[in-house]
């Protein structure tokens, strides 16, 4: 285990395995459907890996880059895109990925922001869900855990960029980011 890791709290298993089992309610839920998955990065890239490949539908990926956390723990609230998507998303049926909602600020956003440019539909899947610290109104429509208030880091969730590669979620000790 990485050294500045306190505990493993999903191991590589059960997060691969709850990931496959949301790609099959996605699968059932889209039936007919093409759909449009759009990743937050960097974050939902190795979530997004996993769960698109257990969606049996026509699928197309996309990516979209907001910041709001800079190298800190906590939200600014401000969400800027840094990086857009690449093709025109209206009229898409789209679901967009993100690693963790946490306060629920940047999914709100880039949701809003999705809404403006006329899909078809979007609904929202987030591999973890920090359930208690949230400051606006979001709920996942496809949830893989929901977790404790605790840093995270692994399988794309960083702490000022390191750890995104650990193959499990992972609680930091607390002295590496000084609390
Ligand atoms: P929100 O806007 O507060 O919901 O924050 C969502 C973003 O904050 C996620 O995309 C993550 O990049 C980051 N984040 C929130 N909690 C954690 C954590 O425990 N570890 C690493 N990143 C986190
Ligand atoms: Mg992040």
């Amino acid at each position: 285990m990485n050294k500045n890791i306190r505990e493993i709290l999903i191991a590589e298993e059960p997060l691969k395995k709850r990931i496959r089992e949301m790609g099959a309610e996605i699968t059932r839920d889209y039936n007919g459907k093409e759909l449009l998955i759009i990743g937050i990065l960097k974050g939902a890239v190795y979530f997004m890996t996993e769960l698109t490949q257990a969606i049996d539908l026509p699928t197309k990926i996309d990516f979209i880059r907001v910041s709001s956390y800079g190298s800190g723990t906590n939200s600014s609230g401000d969400v800027k895109i840094s990086f857009d998507t690449t093709k025109n998303i209206s009229g898409k049926d789209v679901l967009l990925l993100d690693d963790v909602v946490d306060t629920g600020l940047t999914l709100n956003a880039v949701k809003g922001l999705f809404v403006e440019r006329n899909v078809n539909s979007i609904k929202i899947a987030t591999m973890l869900d920090k359930k208690e610290r949230r400051l606006v109104k979001m709920l996942p429509d496809y949830s893989g855990f929901i977790i404790p208030d605790e840093f995270v880091v692994g399988f794309g969730l960083d702490y000022d960029e390191q750890y995104r590669t650990l193959p499990y979620i992972g609680i930091l000790k607390p002295e590496v980011y000084g609390k």
